[in-house]
């Protein structure tokens, strides 16, 4: 049996029934794909019924007001999955009359699909003949074949991408491409992989060289960096103070508390003595309610802490992105996870 066939035989005994894989519905399984990006099933599943539920096709979508697309993507984290989305389907409207196109090159134009999505949706929807190459066949295949070539490098990228097309399987390029995936979520795993019970074993290159805990080789990223949030509650008769973030940083136009950032740890004595801080809220002291919080994002990490702030000792300088909201409205707005957290505990 060729390897494609013996991918298929397993995913034949193994396939998760998914929701996503009963449709032809290219909206959907774009749905679908976007969400899962950098997302386990089990926490994007919620979310494309939800989003299936308020957006049922692509005209209802790109009829929705950001805000309320960024709202229900809340706690989801890559927001500007969900701004993109949004334009993409704007651009389905103005191009494609509202209808979702399923070829290739037309999804590769629309903002926030790439390769990968742009090979799922078209081989998912139409079964068109273009592999899929993610996470799990880059392990797949890294190990099968017993390449040490890095994953993330511009020549390794080029090696598995012709790779990943040489194996699709040709009559059934979108069962493949979903069995292939499932083969590494499941069964070529990351850690510990059972490898005494699988089909691919006495040709494997990795489980004969004994590389299987060695493969894929992964180039190392740059270090994360350390940033330290400190964000103040401030109430006023039934209010409270937000800010709105600001494009260019993490987190775009959602919502939080007022903060101020330091490039290192600082303690109350500290934060006061900061020029901005004397600017901003004077002589008032904040009192701090929640500790260090570390919330670790692709290339940072970040420490926040939430301090309570009560100005009864002179005004407040309000910058002009902070904006008083009702206590009950706060939450309709999208806030970042860090926040949302906070909230749902405090309040
Ligand atoms: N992750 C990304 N796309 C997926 C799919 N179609 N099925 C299961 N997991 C996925």
């Amino acid at each position: 049996m060729s390897f494609s066939e013996r991918i298929l035989t397993w995913y034949a005994k193994h396939k998760r029934a998914l929701p996503w894989r009963e449709t032809k519905n290219p909206y959907v399984i774009w749905l679908s794909e976007i969400i899962l990006q950098q997302t386990r099933v089990e926490q994007g599943m919620p979310y494309f019924f939800k989003f299936l539920e308020n957006y049922p096709n692509v005209t209802k979508f790109a009829e929705a007001e950001e805000p309320e697309i960024l709202r229900l993507w809340q706690g989801l984290g890559y927001y500007s999955r969900a701004r993109n989305m949004h334009k993409a389907s704007k651009q389905v409207l103005d191009r494609h009359k509202g209808e979702f196109p399923t070829d290739y090159q037309s999804l590769l134009a629309l903002p926030g699909v790439g390769e990968y999505t742009a090979a799922a949706i078209s081989s998912f929807s139409s079964n068109q003949g273009y592999a899929v190459l993610d996470g799990n066949v880059f392990r797949v295949l890294s190990r099968y074949f017993g390449i040490d070539e890095p994953i993330n490098s511009s020549s390794g990228k080029k090696l598995f991408s012709k790779l990943a097309q040489e194996m699709l399987d040709q009559d059934h390029p979108g069962e493949y491409n979903q069995a292939i995936m499932d083969f590494g979520a499941l069964q070529c795993k990351p850690k510990s992989p059972n490898c005494e019970e699988c089909v691919m074993r006495l040709d494997c290159k990795a489980y004969e060289e004994g590389l299987v805990d060695k493969l894929p080789v992964k180039l190392k990223g740059k270090k994360s960096r350390d940033r330290y949030f400190h964000y103040f509650i401030i109430e006023k008769e039934g209010s409270i103070l937000m800010s709105q973030r600001s494009e260019g940083d993490v987190w775009a136009n959602l919502f939080e508390f007022p903060m101020i950032e330091s490039d290192r740890e600082l303690n109350v004595a500290e934060l006061v003595q900061l020029e901005e801080y004397r600017i901003n809220f004077g002589e008032n002291v904040p009192k701090m309610i929640k500790g260090q919080v570390k919330h670790i994002l692709s290339h940072q990490n970040i420490f926040a802490r939430f301090y309570s702030l009560d100005m009864d000792n002179g005004e407040l300088a309000k910058k002009s992105f902070w904006n008083y909201f009702l206590l009950e409205k706060l939450d309709t707005l999208a806030k970042h996870k860090l926040i949302s957290s906070f909230v749902e505990h405090y309040f």
